[in-house]
């Protein structure tokens, strides 16, 4: 339905991920660390992060330019009131086929129904494994895997589609690479295993805490044998994997060691209005402030679209090519992975 706009590198524009909330209540290790992420820290303002009308305004003209799918991202967007009130409204745009939430799942059990309800049609939800002790070590705040396990069931009951992310670091969570594939294998749950990136600035990311694509296929295959499966849509982030013996798959999201920029059709909004082209981008285009000095629907569109028309990001690509930019980056909680 819409206009369809290519990057500099002939990418389409198709996805738009949006940031409800900067604030979640987990202080996983490698996104939040609970030292910088303390009392003091300044999280944005209600005043300071889009209203839903914002949201959706901006959304419509997405859509128009081409974008057909729609992912809510945090922080922990459940944090954010009346989340499906929001769903609802992105539901009823038109060209908009795919809405999906990312999320770490505690407040599903309340939550799933509503979501299902308001026309939420898939979820991904993040756990980084299934033994309690280094789950809790994980996310700094005492909570185990149960009510995140809930949370998985309650969107299953909800009618929802359900994938679970497991971003694997080196001295973290390696030993739960095959516990995990065995758990969700049992469940009939796709499990995307997530290479650690280097996004932001306070992870302290290096090389070697990556566990690459290629190890973590190598460990599940000695075990129960792996073969590679094509994507379910272009430019899908994911690469896939089946198990031989029968059902079930498994995904790989290798940002670091193969990278997917060159399919790259995602732009990223953050709560408080910043468009970004890249998940590595040091800055981000103020979209908030055309919304409140009262340009036009046509005028925020020509904007977007001239901006996209510019785009040359490809971070990951410019990485394994030994190129990395040396300004500061955007913190993974604000911009929402
Ligand atoms: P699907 O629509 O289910 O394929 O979702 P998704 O995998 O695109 O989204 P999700 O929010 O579950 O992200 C999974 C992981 O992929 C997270 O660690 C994201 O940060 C990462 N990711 C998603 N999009 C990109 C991207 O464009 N670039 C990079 N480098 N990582 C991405
Ligand atoms: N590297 C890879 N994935 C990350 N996530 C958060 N920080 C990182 C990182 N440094 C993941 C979350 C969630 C998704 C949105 O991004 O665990 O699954
Ligand atoms: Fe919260 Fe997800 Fe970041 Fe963990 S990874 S702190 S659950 S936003
Ligand atoms: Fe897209 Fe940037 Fe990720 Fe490459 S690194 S896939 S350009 S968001």
């Amino acid at each position: 339905t819409g206009t369809a706009i290519t990057d500099q590198f002939e990418r389409p524009l198709k996805d738009l991920r949006i940031s409800v909330i900067d604030q979640c209540n987990f202080r996983c290790t490698y996104c939040m660390p609970a030292e910088i992420f303390g009392e003091g820290y300044q999280f944005l303002s209600q005043e300071e992060r889009l209203s839903y009308d914002e949201i959706v305004r901006v959304a419509e003209a997405f859509a128009s330019l081409g974008v057909e799918k729609i992912r809510i991202t945090g922080g922990e967007p459940l944090l954010r009131k009346n989340l499906s009130e929001l769903i609802e409204r992105l539901y009823a745009i038109e060209g908009i086929h795919d809405i999906a939430l990312t999320t770490n799942g505690v407040f599903l059990p309340k939550q799933a129904e509503a979501l299902k309800a308001a026309g939420l049609d898939r979820i991904n939800l993040s756990l980084d494994a299934i033994d309690d002790e280094v789950f809790k070590s994980i996310n700094s705040r005492g909570v185990k895997t149960s009510p995140v396990l809930k949370g998985v069931q309650a969107a299953e009951d909800a009618g929802l589609q359900v994938k679970v992310n497991m971003v694997v670091k080196k001295g973290m969570n390696d030993d739960q690479i095959l516990p995990m594939a065995r758990y969700f294998l049992a469940t009939g749950h796709i499990l995307r295993f997530i290479e650690f990136m280097d996004v932001g600035n306070t992870n302290g990311w290096n090389m070697d805490s990556v566990i690459s694509k290629r190890e973590i296929i190598d460990q599940i295959h000695e075990h129960m044998p792996l073969e590679p499966i094509n994507p379910n849509y272009y430019g899908e982030v994911a690469s896939r994997y089946r198990y031989q013996d029968g059902e079930g798959e498994v995904g790989i999201i290798s940002s670091v060691t193969d990278h997917f920029c060159d399919t790259c059709t995602r732009a990223r909004l953050s709560a408080d209005g910043k468009l970004y082209h890249c998940l590595f981008a040091s800055g981000g285009y103020d979209i908030r402030s055309l919304l409140r000095d009262g340009t036009s629907d046509h005028g925020l569109k020509l904007e977007i679209m001239k901006r996209w028309t510019r785009r040359d990001d490809r971070y990951s690509a410019d990485r394994a090519e030994g190129k990395t930019p040396k300004d500061k980056k955007i913190e993974m909680s604000y911009i929402g992975g």
